[in-house]
């Protein structure tokens, strides 16, 4: 049987009623995912809006004048562990009022190397972030057997925290340049989060896509619209997520994001309207169409 030739107008009423209830959760799916998308970029470029310099700073990193009011905010994985609310808060609180305020003074600074060692930063008679590091957290941060010796601050329980091994998750997302006006540098998002999203989008996408491309070819459309409008969105997809990479090394790949999301989203959009008016409006065509 060749199932190009079936046609979606003759599937009983259960099949037709189960096909678009997925076709509605699917295209439910790609509104969520692009609200997601807002959410997660507008901030990128420190300015609210979702617009291609977000794009920018996301996946090549962005160069950018600021105001002098404009907010910076310095970010670094540790900081969110350390804030307020933070996971790793309860483990800095031990070590009072002053332990905290040092080391947020510290990574909220830059977390620069010159730092590190110095006491009485954010006050005077403070501990240096070092101190505060080694007492509060290299008792599990270590690399000798401590409960995370995957993200170790020393060699040991009892040896000093080293700044090579801090940084690793220290060194804050936003370098400000010290001369001229203010300059920021803007990094993209880390290597381990770019393969993180590559593979839960790889592995999921393509999926749903190409439900909804062999539904597609299962319409009354011709063959022609089927061979143009069929593998765009896949080819979208490709395009999108190869465009993660290359956009860290070339820029104009930014372009790319933001067009093939622009395609994925009006074929799809396509693709599905087609499929549900052929298969609730379409003529049945009594004898099954012998060519292709
Ligand atoms: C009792 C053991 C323990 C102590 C003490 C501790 N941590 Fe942790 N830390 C963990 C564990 C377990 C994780 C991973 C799970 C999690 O995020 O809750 C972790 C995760 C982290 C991470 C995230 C690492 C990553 O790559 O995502 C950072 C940063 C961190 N800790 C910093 C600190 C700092 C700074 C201190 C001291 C103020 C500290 N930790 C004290 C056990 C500890």
């Amino acid at each position: 049987m060749n199932w190009e030739t079936m046609r979606l107008a003759r599937l009983s009423l259960s099949a037709k009623a189960l096909v678009s209830l997925f076709l509605l959760l699917v295209g439910l799916g790609y509104f969520a995912a692009t609200a997601n998308i807002y959410f997660q970029h507008q901030d990128a470029d420190l300015e609210p809006g979702l617009t291609l310099d977000d794009l920018k700073r996301s996946f090549h990193g962005l160069e950018k004048e600021i105001t002098p009011e404009a907010k910076v905010t310095v970010n670094s994985t540790m900081l969110e562990q350390v804030r307020p609310g933070g996971d790793m808060r309860e483990h800095l609180d031990p070590g009072g009022e002053p332990a905290a305020r040092a080391l947020i003074f510290w990574l909220e600074n830059g977390a620069t190397e010159e730092d590190f060692a110095k006491s009485g930063l954010a006050q005077t008679g403070d501990l240096s972030a070092k101190e505060v590091i080694a007492a509060q957290c290299i008792e599990c941060h270590n690399a000798d057997g401590g409960d995370m010796e995957d993200v170790p601050f020393a060699a040991d329980a009892d040896s000093v925290p080293e700044f090579t091994l801090v940084a690793a998750v220290a060194t804050p997302d936003v370098t400000i340049h010290e001369s001229g006006p203010r300059r920021v540098t803007l990094a993209p998002i880390g290597l381990k989060k770019l393969v993180h999203v590559t593979h839960a989008h790889i592995l999921s996408i393509p999926v749903f896509t190409l439900i909804v491309g062999v539904l597609f070819l299962m319409t009354g459309c011709g063959s022609t619209v089927k061979l143009i409008l069929g593998p765009l969105p896949m080819l979208a997809v490709i395009a999108d997520i190869g465009s993660w990479w290359l956009a860290r090394f070339y820029e104009p790949f930014i372009y790319v994001i933001a067009a093939s999301g622009a395609v994925f989203g009006a074929t799809y959009g396509l693709q599905i309207l087609c499929i549900l008016a052929s298969m609730w409006l379409g003529r049945k065509g009594d004898q099954p169409a012998s060519a292709g």
